[in-house]
């Protein structure tokens, strides 16, 4: 298992974006460290829940800056945001009942689908912003 690490191609232009990605790829390294650590189910229970809770924070800001925006791609993004969210919750759940295989596969789900989802989603929005002034 390795820490996610960031890389420009994932910029996608907005700044309080940038930022929420950069804290939400951070919580998720936390959750891996807390793994590479041993640290009890306990503790790896606390930090899958905190990262559920931040990124259903950062959906939500970014759904809020979308739709202030008018952006056209709105309802098929908040769609993918919560067809993510689900999955994370899922899995999230059953590593709760089970433990490690569970956990493994989620952090597997999550490096893929945060990357993914930035790279094909988040960056069809960032120069349609920048086009109105928002950066
Ligand atoms: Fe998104
Ligand atoms: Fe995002």
């Amino acid at each position: 298992m390795t820490l996610l690490t960031w890389n420009d191609s994932r910029n996608v232009g907005v700044q309080a974006m940038d930022d929420q990605h950069g804290i939400l790829m951070d919580t998720m390294n936390e959750l891996r460290l807390a793994l590479l650590r041993g640290s009890g189910h306990e503790q790896i229970n606390e930090n899958l829940k905190r990262l559920i809770e931040y990124t259903r924070m950062h959906f939500q800001s970014e759904e809020q800056l979308l739709e202030q925006q008018g952006f056209p791609g709105l309802l098929s993004h908040r769609a993918a945001h919560q067809q993510l969210l689900l999955q994370m919750r899922e899995t999230a759940d059953r590593a709760e009942r089970h433990e490690d295989k569970e956990i493994h596969s989620l952090l597997y789900f999550l490096g893929g689908w945060y990357f993914e989802h930035i790279e094909e989603h988040d960056r069809q929005y960032g120069p349609w912003l920048n086009a109105r002034g928002v950066y």
